[in-house]
């Protein structure tokens, strides 16, 4: 039997279905309550309200518990592949070994980009942020490859997207620092190949290390989906007008780039750098972030959703001191983040607000050990968050309740007045 929820307003009672989900949150279905009540709901930052069904990625913040397709995050960070990741998220299933053959030899055929879009590049601003120009190349992408048909060449803009973004992004890093652009190779696997174009030079053979190109895969898996997070919804907000991917990709790493979502880990590095120019110590920055009178928060801490560890974040820091190992190299701000860590799990105000260290808080570490410039680690969070975008845009289209978005409000403003002419304004 169909269960239901009660609502009573001014005396009157409404039933509401109850939407079952396969685990998790079930939900109220309020879609007829504005019809039969006159009401809406109001959720700023939506933090109750689920804005779709989705058979995707299932979290649960409360248990650290984070899977895509079913299957455990850690299981497809110790065994998988980004690529294979992908294939995952966007098909449903982990590959057989032909659909795993055809769609890699999709993503290299796909790989170059345009000669004609190296000019764009050459002339945006030397300084400017390579997000804001990875929104604007991903969008003009749709006028140098327009399709006939959307429907019949999905397959196409999917490889187009996963394997043009790699290579736009390590095309704008060379071109930013006046280095010749390095094109994609056929026999170097994605996350190889990234770093050859990000790395290699004529005159300095570039070293493709196994346990650097693992720790891409895994940072990228990491980062591959994270349900209805903010550039997820505003990519199916936007896919939902039925906009063209690419503008709907666009979209998203537009939403990306700001501190508080992919662009933390900039943040990350940024205040371990300041705690660490001020003698190393998280005291005073941790008092900082009680202070209710000051802006100041510990980036790479808290989440709208993880109330408990983030399971991304404990595999992140074990890549961390791996990769760290692995090129002999001490980072100082990884001991800062240790510190920092250690005394943010002690400290009551932020056990009492369930801040615990997020994804963020030890990728930038792994960027860095991976020798990724810090302006280009919203890149990479981008890059690993396209086929989250990809397969939750193609679920919107699948959707059969293909409602275009459209949330509602609380009017507070002003009630009807007139108006006044400039010359009678007091
Ligand atoms: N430092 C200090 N105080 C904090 C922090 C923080 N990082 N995060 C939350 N709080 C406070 C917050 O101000 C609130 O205080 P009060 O109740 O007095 O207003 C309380 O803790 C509870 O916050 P919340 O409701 O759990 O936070 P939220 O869901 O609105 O925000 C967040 C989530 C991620 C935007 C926020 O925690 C934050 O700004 N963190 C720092 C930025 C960051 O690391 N972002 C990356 C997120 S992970 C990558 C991704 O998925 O995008």
């Amino acid at each position: 039997m169909e269960k239901t929820a009660k609502l009573i307003v001014d005396g009157k009672t409404y039933e509401l279905p109850i939407v079952e989900s396969t685990e998790g949150n079930n939900a109220i279905d309020i879609s007829s309550l504005s019809k039969t009540t006159g009401l809406i709901t109001l959720d700023p930052g939506y933090g109750n309200t689920g804005s779709c069904s989705s058979s995707i990625t299932y979290l649960d913040g409360e248990e650290g518990i984070l899977r895509y397709r079913g299957i455990p995050i850690e299981q497809l960070a110790e065994h998988s592949s980004f690529v294979e990741t992908a294939y995952l998220l966007i098909h449903g299933d982990l590959p057989m070994n032909d659909e795993f053959n055809s769609f890699s030899i999709m993503l290299n055929d796909h790989s170059l980009v345009h000669e004609d879009m190296r000019h764009f590049f050459e002339r945006y601003p030397k300084g400017a942020h390579p997000m804001g120009i990875l929104a604007s190349m991903v969008n003009a992408l749709r006028a140098f490859y327009p399709e006939t048909s959307e429907e019949d060449e999905i397959e196409k803009i999917f490889a187009r997207l996963l394997s043009k973004l790699r290579t736009m992004a390590a095309m704008s890093y060379r071109i930013s620092m006046g280095l010749p652009v390095v094109y994609p190779s056929c026999y170097l696997s994605y996350c190889a190949n990234f770093l050859n174009m990000m790395f290699d030079s004529s005159v300095r053979p570039y070293n493709i290390d196994d346990d650097m190109v693992h720790a891409l895969n895994v940072f990228w898996i990491l980062h591959a989906d994270h349900e209805q997070n903010c550039s997820t919804s505003a990519v199916r907000m936007v896919g939902s007008a039925r906009v063209n991917l690419y503008a709907a990709i666009s979209t998203g790493i537009s939403a990306l780039w700001g501190p508080l979502h992919g662009g933390a880990n900039q943040a990350v590095i940024e205040m371990l750098q300041e705690i660490h120019d001020a003698g190393g110590d998280p005291a005073p920055f941790i008092a900082r972030a009680k202070d209710k009178n000051d802006p100041f928060l510990l980036m790479g801490f808290g989440h709208r959703v993880y109330k408990n560890y983030d399971p991304r974040g404990r595999i992140m820091k074990e890549m961390a001191d791996k990769v760290l190992d692995k090129i002999e190299r001490h980072d100082p701000l990884l001991d800062v983040a240790k510190r920092l860590e250690e005394a943010a799990l002690k400290d009551p105000y932020l056990i009492d607000n369930r801040l615990y260290p997020n994804v963020d808080f030890y990728s930038g570490i792994v960027l860095s050990a991976l020798e990724i410039p810090i302006n280009m680690f919203a890149v990479m969070f981008a890059i690993g968050r396209l086929p989250g975008w990809i397969s939750q845009w193609k679920e919107g289209r699948e959707d059969p309740v293909k409602r275009l978005h459209r949330p509602r409000q609380v009017y507070v403003g002003p009630k009807e007045r007139n108006y006044v002419p400039l010359n009678e304004r007091s």
